[in-house]
């Protein structure tokens, strides 16, 4: 085991480390408040290669590993979760998934741009009634030829309005189940594709959420993302890495809240001391930092598996609940640290708690993890 971050991936972690200091942290309340989508950042984000980390240089990418992908994805949700889950869906459902199942063309058209960051795409499989129930997907694709019909509707939808490409998946074949699903690459600007309003939501407010309705939407057949019948197993495929993306952003999380902690705790003076000489505060810091400690473990594990073509759909359930509930405990806790000051928006902590729920339910809830990980026990 070799627990040393190479000399590489310490640099992308600190070139992370400072563009969150320097470009996410002024105006990351704002852009709360005001649910405005961090699109000049992600922009820059984009021109540093962040957008297509684990991307062959041959298609627009930067050709890192996994690893590095987690270590970006904790430094900047230490800041802003609202720009790195843009990072996230780009990278490990949209970039990932048109990388390893796109054919020659596709990956000519549609991974470069997004790659290279010149564009967004956006990963839909959720629905009115199909979140984790996936495989109950009411979205219907009819062959017809030369190209489908898509007719439905997207719930949720991250990069909702901001994406030009978008993996969409859809039932083909109600009557083979999963194995009639399908998965589409579909452009903005398709007549019958409209985007909803966007979302009014307790965290990640930059994002952009919206539902998407299809209408009689022709998708080419060049459009369709792997072997007829595959999509269902492509999605899961993909959430395997996206949950390792997640992961690493409820790490991040976790760890902002706790580092804005520490430093309050020795700042602020209650009973004639700094609150960091009182040793109820002491074992909160000991707690949050043993399992953040646990929670990198994890998701530096699952990240490695992946980077040495070992399964790692267990672990990435793993770290994604482990890492989730530890960034929901540990923002409680920096809320209650910092007392008063805390429950307002300019010391931070707040945006972290509320932005830290949303890690335990997309990319698959809590439960939905347990249900992976104990099935993976069992089988
Ligand atoms: N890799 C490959 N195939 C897989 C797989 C995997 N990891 N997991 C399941 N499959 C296959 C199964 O083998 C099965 O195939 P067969 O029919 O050939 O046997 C098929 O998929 C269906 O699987 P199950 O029988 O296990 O289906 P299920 O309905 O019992 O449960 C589930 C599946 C794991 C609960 C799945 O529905 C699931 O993961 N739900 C959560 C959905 C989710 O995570 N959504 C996230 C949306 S994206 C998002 O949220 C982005 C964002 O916020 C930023
Ligand atoms: P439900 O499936 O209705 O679940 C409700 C509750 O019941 C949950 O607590 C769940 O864990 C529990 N539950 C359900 N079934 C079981 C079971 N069998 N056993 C035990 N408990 C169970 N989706 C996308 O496709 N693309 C995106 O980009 C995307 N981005 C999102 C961004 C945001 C901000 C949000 C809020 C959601 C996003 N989602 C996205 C959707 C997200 O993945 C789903 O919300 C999630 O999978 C849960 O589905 P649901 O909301 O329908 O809840």
């Amino acid at each position: 085991m070799d627990f040393k971050l190479t000399d590489e991936q310490l640099l992308i972690q600190q070139t992370a480390r400072s563009f969150a200091e320097q470009q996410l942290k002024p105006g990351v309340i704002a852009r709360d408040e005001h649910q405005k989508f961090p699109a000049e950042q992600i922009k820059k984000l984009g021109e540093l290669g962040f957008l297509g980390i684990m991307v062959s240089p041959n298609y627009g990418g930067s050709g890192m590993d996994t690893l590095s992908y987690v270590l970006v994805m904790e430094e900047l949700s230490k800041i802003d979760a609202s720009a790195s889950v843009v990072v996230s869906v780009n990278n490990s459902l949209v970039c990932y998934g048109l990388e390893k199942f796109g054919t020659e063309a596709q990956k000519q058209k549609f991974l470069i741009p997004l790659a290279a960051g010149g564009q967004i795409g956006a990963f839909c499989l959720s629905e009115p009634e199909a979140g984790s129930d996936a495989t109950s997907q009411k979205t219907t694709a009819v062959d017809m030829g030369d190209h489908y019909l898509l007719n439905g509707v997207k719930n949720w939808i991250t990069n909702g309005s901001t994406a030009s490409t978008y993996i969409v998946l859809a039932q083909t074949d109600a009557e083979k189940g999963n194995h009639g699903i399908n998965a589409f690459i579909v452009e903005k600007g398709l007549e019958g594709f409209t985007i909803g309003p966007k979302e009014n939501k307790m965290g990640v407010r930059g994002s952009d959420t919206h539902s998407l309705q299809f209408n009689d939407v022709k998708v080419p057949k060049a459009n369709r993302l792997g072997q007829e019948g595959e999509g269902f197993k492509i999605a899961m495929k993909l959430l395997e890495g996206g949950r390792i993306g997640i992961a690493a952003q409820a790490l991040g999380i976790a760890a902002g809240a706790y580092e804005l902690s520490l430093r309050y705790v020795k700042e602020r003076r209650s009973f004639g001391k700094p609150l960091a000489d009182h040793q109820a505060i002491q074992f909160k810091l000991a707690d949050m930092e043993t399992e953040i400690e646990a929670a990198r473990m994890l998701v530096y594990k699952a990240a490695w598996l992946k980077d040495n073509g070992l399964p790692y759909g267990h672990a990435s359930a793993i770290a994604k609940l482990f890492a989730s509930e530890t960034a929901m405990k540990t923002t409680i806790e920096a809320v209650q640290i910092h007392g008063g000051y805390g429950y307002v928006k300019e010391y931070h902590v707040e945006r972290l708690m509320r932005d830290a729920k949303i890690t335990q339910i997309y990319e698959g809830t809590s439960e939905i993890q347990r249900i992976v990980i104990s099935r993976g026990i069992l089988k």
